[in-house]
This record gives structure tokens, C-alpha cells and sequence, in this order.
């Protein structure tokens, strides 16, 4: 038996209605709020995520699924020319690519020829910005944009982790003089999160608040970290050893209980922002403190990808166990620079659908429209009429199952039943003659006869009696 792929899932009836009631809330949210929605591919060239969300990070290093897509039909004509390069020129494989790759007139060519390196999104905010730029979008000044969709990662997968999940998320970016750097589109975003997550009824929610300042803090902070670590890095992991070197802000991503203690022992950012991130910062609490957004301050709280500057965010819920962020989020002042593009600041998140859907009280039968009317032919010949019937009650937005003339009543009824159908509707030979219908009420067991122009009213009033 061929089966889902490890990390993926098929979501079903009738939980995809809780997945809908999720979706359909979070629209009427972005709505209220001037959002509006925004599509971008699948996959994307591999280095539009490394440059954004970094090469040290978890996901960049470990966790994309990449390949090499198909070059152009001379690809192995290419290929063997650089071979002769390196035989002739007696360079290394690594020395003659990288000069083909480093010039320019030749570098779209060698894309093509060699085939590009693609990905699958893990996440959107990459390609958000990459199309901020590609269509200009400062042109419009500030741009509220949301997003819903599938995003990849090779995690271990468990309870609330997987390697295809979906994410809805949005983003504020904009020029500079749009105000896109405003802490108030910090807060709005907050408390847009905190409705939401009040309006779906999930309750027992944690903001945690941090800021990880911007590239004037980091360097200070890079410095000091580097030396913390000095001393004691040699007693973490391997994966910590390196983040020292490289990239030193990303052993907080690191998960090994052993090097928890000395984590804990490391400066935090927070001790490091200079005046006008830590005015920034102030600035987004006193909104959120006058509109009475709750949050708690975590400063070890970076976050695992690498465009953060200023606020950063995850807002935890209790019952989902260890994968226990629903959501986070922050701001990405420098990340449209870091891909060629102009300064846009910008904020924003993504919220965990998976784990979202987990955390809610209500059930899939909950939210779920059950037919209103099961329409149920009797007899040979009739499936043509009770189809008829059906279209008609259908252009009156009745929700209709529709039977089979081959069916004895006794299970066109049991049929019925079974699908939470509120009314069952005979269609015989003497009810189509007469143009008037058995209608049957399944919860109270009342029958009444109906006339065929009447029925839409008569199912649908039933439903708000
Ligand atoms: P992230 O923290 O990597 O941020 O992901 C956001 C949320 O996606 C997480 O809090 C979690 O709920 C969910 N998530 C992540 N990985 C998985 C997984 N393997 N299985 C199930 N759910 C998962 C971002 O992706 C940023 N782009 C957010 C953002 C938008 N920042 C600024 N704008």
C-alpha cells in the first residue's frame, strides 16, 4: 500500500470544516484590519532563503527540501565543458565554477546550463519581500498583505510538527516615509493576534515580547556573546561550537538539555539595544499597555531565523505540549536589503494552522453544515426528477444530498439519518403529478405535504425556528 510520505497528512472530513471555521475567521480578521491577501509559488530559488532566513539557521542548514531543477538541453554539453577547463587549466572543480559563477555575462547562462537550485518554501516572508520588490510594491506605499498556504520543512516530525504544514500569516512592509517603521504597526499586529485568537475562542494564550535589536546592537552583542562563550563552548554540542564562530545569536536555538544551564549563564540582547531600539521597544508596549494586550518579556527569546531586528514574538498556548508555539513573528527592518532590494522595513507572522486547529475547544461536527434536505427518489425514473428538484432548492442555497431511485425508502431513510440531513424529501411519481411533496422533518418526525414553489422557504425557515 502506498502511503502519505512521513510529516504529511491528509487532512478529512469532516475536521477540514474546523480547518474552513479557522480560515473563514481569520479572513473576517484581515478584513477588518485593511488586509489583503496575497499569493506567492511554492518553491523558490534556494538562495532567496539562505540570504533571508540565514545559512546558520536550523531550517537553511537542515530542514529545506532542495533540488537541483533540470538545466537547459546543453547541460551536458556544459558540463563537459568545464571539465575541459579544469583539465586544460589544471584549476580545481570548485576554482573554475566559481570564476564562471563570479562573472557576470556569465553567470545566467551557467544558472541555466548547470540548472538552478530551487526549494520548497519553508516559510513566506522570503517570498513576500522577493515580490515586494519584484513588482515595486513601495509604489503603493505601505502594503498590508496575508498569506495561507502550505510551507516544508524535514523536522522530526511529532504532535503539532510535521514536514508539510500550514501557515497564515501577514506582513506590513512598505518605504521608510509610509511609517512602516512605526512601533503602532508593531502593536496593531499584536493586537490584531489577540483578537483573533479571542474570536476563535482559544483562550490561555502567552504573548512572549523581546526585542533583538538591529545590526548596531548585534555587532556589540555578536562580540560579547562570542566571548561568554569562549571559555565553555568546548562542553556544548557540535552544532553550538559552530553557531560560536559563525553566527553566535543561534546557540539560543539550541535544543540539547545538556547545554541548556550554560545557555541560561549567556548575556541577553536586552542588556545590549541601543536608545533607539530600546525607545522603539518602549514605544510598543505603552500601545499595548493602553489597549490592553497582555504580554510577558522573554529575553532569551531570538527566534530561529535570521531577519529579525527590533520585536520579536511567539504567542504559546498550554495545551499543545512541546511544540507549543502557535505563532510567532517580528520585525525584518533590513531584510529587502539583504536580497537586493530597497529599504522596506517590515512585521510580521506566521501562525502555525496545524497546531492552531489543535488547540481549539471546538469540535469539526461543531462548525459543520450538515445537509438541510435529503431529496429521495421512490421508484424507477424518478432520479430525473428528484435531480430537478434538487438544482432548484440548490439556486435557494439549501444545502442537498441527493439520493437514488434504486434505493427502498427504508434506506433512503437510514441514508438520511446518517448524514445529519434535518429534512427528508420524498420525489414519486405521485408526489411529481400532484406538485406537492412528502416532506419529512428527521428531528421531530413531523411530515407535511409541500408545494414544489414553496419548499426552499419551508427547509430554510425550519432552520431558524
Ligand atoms: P516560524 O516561527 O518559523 O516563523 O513559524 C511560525 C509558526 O509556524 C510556528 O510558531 C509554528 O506554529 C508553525 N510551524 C513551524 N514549523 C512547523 C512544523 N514543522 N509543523 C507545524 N507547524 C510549524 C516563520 O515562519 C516566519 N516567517 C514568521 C514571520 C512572518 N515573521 C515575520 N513575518
Amino acid at each position: 500500500m502506498i502511503k502519505a510520505v512521513r510529516g504529511t497528512r491528509d487532512l478529512l472530513p469532516p475536521e477540514t470544516a474546523l480547518w474552513n471555521f479557522v480560515e473563514a475567521a481569520v479572513r473576517d480578521v484581515f478584513r477588518a484590519y485593511n488586509f489583503h491577501e496575497i499569493r506567492t509559488p511554492i518553491f523558490e530559488e534556494t538562495q532567496l532563503f539562505a540570504r533571508s532566513v540565514g545559512e546558520e539557521t536550523d531550517i537553511v542548514s537542515k530542514e529545506m527540501y532542495t533540488w537541483k531543477d533540470r538545466g537547459g538541453t546543453q547541460s551536458d554539453e556544459f558540463g563537459r565543458f568545464l571539465d575541459l577547463i579544469e583539465e586544460k587549466l589544471d584549476l580545481s572543480v570548485t576554482d573554475a565554477r566559481d570564476q564562471i559563477k563570479l562573472s557576470r555575462s556569465t553567470r545566467g547562462l551557467y544558472g541555466q546550463w548547470k540548472g538552478e537550485s530551487l526549494t520548497l518554501r519553508p516559510e513566506n516572508t522570503a517570498g513576500v519581500v522577493r515580490a515586494y520588490i519584484e513588482h515595486k510594491l513601495w509604489e503603493r506605499g505601505l502594503n498590508k498583505l496575508y498569506y495561507i498556504g502550505p510551507q516544508f520543512r524535514r523536522e522530526r516530525p511529532q504532535k503539532g510538527r510535521y514536514r508539510q504544514f500550514y501557515q497564515i500569516g501577514a506582513e506590513i512592509i512598505g518605504p521608510p516615509s509610509a511609517g512602516s517603521e512605526s512601533p503602532a504597526r508593531d502593536a496593531e499586529i499584536l493586537e490584531l493576534l489577540a483578537t483573533l485568537l479571542d474570536r476563535l475562542g482559544i483562550e490561555n494564550w502567552t504573548l512572549q515580547l523581546n526585542s533583538v535589536g538591529c545590526p548596531n546592537d548585534r555587532a556589540a552583542y555578536n562580540e560579547a556573546l562570542r566571548k561568554a562563550l569562549e571559555p565553555v563552548v568546548g562542553q556544548m554540542c557540535a552544532d553550538c561550537q559552530r553557531r560560536a564562530v559563525t553566527n553566535p545569536l543561534r546557540v539560543f536555538d539550541c535544543k540539547v538539555p545538556a547545554d541548556q544551564p550554560i545557555i541560561e549563564t549567556l548575556p541577553r540582547i536586552s542588556q545590549f539595544l541601543d536608545e533607539p531600539c530600546r525607545r522603539h521597544f518602549e514605544q510598543v508596549q505603552e500601545i499595548l499597555k493602553s489597549v490592553g494586550v497582555e504580554f510577558q518579556l522573554n529575553d532569551r527569546l531570538v527566534r530561529g531565523l535570521d531577519y529579525y531586528s527590533r520585536t520579536a514574538f511567539e504567542f504559546t498556548h498550554g495545551a499543545l505540549g512541546a511544540q507549543n508555539a502557535i505563532l510567532g513573528g517580528g520585525r525584518y527592518d533590513g531584510l529587502s536589503e539583504s536580497i537586493g532590494g530597497p529599504s522596506a522595513p517590515g512585521i510580521g507572522f506566521a501562525i502555525g494552522e496545524d497546531r492552531m486547529v489543535l488547540a481549539l475547544k471546538k469540535s469539526a461536527d461543531a462548525v459543520q453544515r450538515k445537509p438541510d434536505v435529503y431529496v429521495a427518489p421512490l421508484g424507477a425514473g424518478m432520479d430525473r426528477e428528484a435531480a430537478r428538484l434538487a438544482r432548484e432548492l440548490r439556486r435557494h442555497d439549501v444545502v442537498v444530498d441527493l439520493g437514488d431511485e434504486t434505493f427502498r425508502l427504508k434506506k433512503s431513510f437510514e441514508t438520511a439519518s446518517k448524514l445529519g440531513a434535518r429534512f427528508i424529501l420524498i420525489v414519486g411519481e405521485n408526489e411529481v403529478k400532484a406538485g406537492a411533496f412528502a416532506l419529512k422533518n428527521l428531528e421531530s418526525g413531523e411530515q407535511v405535504s409541500v408545494p414544489r414553489a414553496e419548499l426552499p422557504q419551508k427547509i430554510l425557515a425550519r432552520e431558524h425556528s
